[in-house]
C-alpha cells in the first residue's frame, strides 16, 4: 500500500487490509514515495479513525518506498496516480511495472483516486477510511 507521505492514506490501507486478511495468506505493509516523515507513525488523524473503526495502526512507522519492495511484494497498489507514476518510474522491468495497480481499481466508486486528506480534516480521514475500506473488502474477497 503506498502513498506520498505514509503517514495518512497508506497506514490505513495497511491496517484496514491487515485486519481482513488471513496472517497465513501473506503480508501486508505500506510505504511512501516520499521521505519528510520516514521513522514517525501515522497522523494522529489517521490513527484516530481507525481506532474509531476497531484497528491499531499506532505501531506502524513510516518508510519510504524502494526498488526492493518490486521483489518483495506480489502486488503494490497506489493510492493515487502521482504515487503511481512515481513508483512506475523506479520498475526496471515489465514484471515489476505489471505489480502496480491504482487501489481503486478493485472497486466501481466512480473514481479512480484516494486523494490526499493531509490538509483536509476529519471528516476527510473519514471519507478515506470509507474509499480504502470499500476497495480492502474486494481485495479479501479474492485472497481469502
Ligand atoms: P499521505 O499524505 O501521502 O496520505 O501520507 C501526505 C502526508 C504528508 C505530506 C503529503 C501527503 N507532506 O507533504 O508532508
Amino acid at each position: 500500500m503506498v502513498c506520498l507521505g505514509n503517514i495518512c492514506r497508506s497506514p490505513l490501507a495497511e491496517g484496514i487490509l491487515t485486519s481482513m486478511v488471513d496472517p497465513m495468506k501473506g503480508i501486508v505493509d505500506s510505504a511512501g514515495t516520499a521521505a519528510y516523515h520516514v521513522g514517525k507513525p501515522p497522523d494522529p488523524r489517521s490513527i484516530a479513525v481507525a481506532r474509531e473503526h476497531g484497528i491499531d495502526i499506532s505501531q506502524q512507522r513510516c518508510r519510504t518506498f524502494t526498488r526492493a519492495d518490486f521483489e518483495a511484494f506480489d502486488v503494490i497498489y497506489a493510492m493515487d496516480k502521482s504515487n503511481f507514476s512515481n513508483m512506475l518510474v523506479m520498475a526496471t522491468d515489465e514484471s515489476q511495472r505489471q505489480k502496480l495497480k491504482l487501489l481503486l481499481n478493485e472497486v466501481n466508486l466512480g473514481f479512480t483516486e484516494v486523494s490526499d486528506p493531509y490538509h483536509g480534516d476529519t471528516e476527510d480521514f473519514e471519507a478515506v477510511f470509507k474509499t480504502i475500506n470499500s476497495a480492502c473488502t474486494a481485495i479479501a474477497e479474492k485472497i481469502n
